[in-house]
């Protein structure tokens, strides 16, 4: 005789931000949860993230904050459990936080604070977790689903996939739920790495190398999208806020254009420069604008280099134009290893946006990352995670 499976109302795959969230709310009304995950702890992002002080929402989110076939698909999940929401959860709690910049949230402690909050959420709601645990098949049964795993197999009304996407592999992440996803049919939005730094090629990394650890802050723009943030140069290529933020939009073989002194006009600023002290520099003029390192590096790749004095306009307009207009089509991006997100993933056409269930698949519910909601740089992603996970919670 095979083993009957153990019987819940709700089975939630993925114990990370989303899923905890969800089972706590669940729990709350009153259904009996399972929360299964393949890793050894819970909410290991979590304990990552923000420099280990876990960046836990924005003050200031709005649906503009997100990327998404559909923008308008996070409106309701975000109305209905917004991010005052969280930090009166976080203050119940007497998790002590500040805000660093731009409405980011982080906590004054550590992340695992986060983790313990949603964690005693959890057991205050009778929610069962079981971590280490291998899940083989999901099946659609008569009355609900069958979750097959190397502890046995267990049952429900409810399921809700909330295994985040591929970033990270080595933390864990694997593409499960959009295996579910296809398996039930439901459309994908093709998957792609996002908040992840930009690589070059070779030929540009030659004429940038010695640059690493340099950082400005800068304007960068994708097509109509542009971002004010600092910009770091690393060993392979580009990274720091304002990269990772136009990464989310940015698709291979598409320019970026950087402004490395926004505010800045740098043709005006040299020409000025050249009345006034014309027995300097081009390179220690610039060097007053940008690091030292990065002026004399775009002086040499413009070739406008020595007395201010001796260029002529059109000379100062080049190297005007390298650092104001400084144009680039990254060979790519660092990939899954190390992008922050994954944008694309579940079709939102395909869910509810009041409750994350399937249209299609009545019972079955997607939520977190694994949808195709990506948040800006700056705690919206987690945000997303606490709002998509509420609006399951209360419908699962
Ligand atoms: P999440 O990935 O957190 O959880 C998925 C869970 O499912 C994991 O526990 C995993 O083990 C499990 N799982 C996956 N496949 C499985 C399988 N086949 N079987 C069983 N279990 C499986 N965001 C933000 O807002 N502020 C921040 O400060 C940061 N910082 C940050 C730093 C770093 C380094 C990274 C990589 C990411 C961030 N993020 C962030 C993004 C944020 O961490 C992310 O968006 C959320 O954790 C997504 O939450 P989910 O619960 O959807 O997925």
């Amino acid at each position: 005789m095979p083993t009957p499976p153990e019987p819940f109302d709700v089975i939630i795959l993925g114990a990370g931000g989303a899923g905890l969230f969800c089972a706590a709310e669940a729990g709350r009304r009153g259904r009996r949860v399972l929360v299964l995950d393949h890793a050894a702890a819970p909410g290991e992002k979590i304990r990552i993230s923000g420099g280990g002080r876990c960046n836990f929402t924005n003050l200031h989110t709005t649906p503009k904050n997100f990327l998404s076939e559909n923008p308008s698909f996070c409106i309701s999940a975000l109305k209905s459990f917004t991010q005052h929401d969280f930090i009166a959860l976080v203050n119940r709690h007497g998790i002590a936080w500040h805000e660093k910049t731009l409405g980011q949230l982080f906590c004054d402690g550590s992340s695992q604070q986060i983790i313990d909050m949603l964690l005693d959420e959890c057991a205050k709601a009778g929610v069962t977790i079981r971590l280490r645990t291998k899940i083989t098949a999901v099946e659609k049964s008569e009355t609900g689903f069958r979750v097959e795993t190397d502890a046995g197999p267990f049952a429900c009304a409810s399921l809700v996939i909330a295994t985040g996407g591929k970033s990270i592999p080595k933390m864990g992440a694997t593409g499960f739920g959009y295996d579910i996803a296809r398996q039930f049919g439901l459309p994908l939005v093709e998957p792609r790495p996002a908040l992840v730094p930009f690589v070059f090629d070779e030929k540009l990394k030659s004429r940038l190398e010695g640059l690493a650890g340099v950082a400005v802050d800068a304007t960068v723009a994708c097509g109509k999208t542009r971002f004010a943030e600092a910009l770091l140069f690393t060993h392979k290529g580009l990274s720091g806020p304002a990269i990772l933020q136009i990464s989310s939009y940015w698709a291979p073989g598409r320019e970026i254009i950087i402004d490395l002194a926004p505010g800045t006009d740098v043709f005006a600023f040299l020409k000025e420069a050249r009345t006034a002290q014309p027995k300097q520099d081009v390179e220690t003029i610039l060097s007053r604008l940008l690091p030292k390192r990065l002026a004399d590096r775009l002086c040499a790749l413009a070739a406008v280099q020595g007395r201010v004095a001796d260029l002529s306009d059109l000379r100062l307009r080049a190297l005007a134009d390298a650092v104001n207009r400084w144009r680039i089509i990254p060979a790519g991006t660092e990939g899954y290893r190390t992008a922050e997100v994954t944008a694309g993933g579940v079709a939102t056409s395909a869910l509810s946006s009041k409750t994350m269930e399937a249209r299609t698949i009545p019972g079955l519910f997607f939520i977190g990352e694994v949808v195709d909601v990506t948040g800006h740089l700056g705690g919206f992603n987690f945000q997303w995670a606490w709002s998509s996970g509420w609006a399951a919670g209360r419908n699962a």
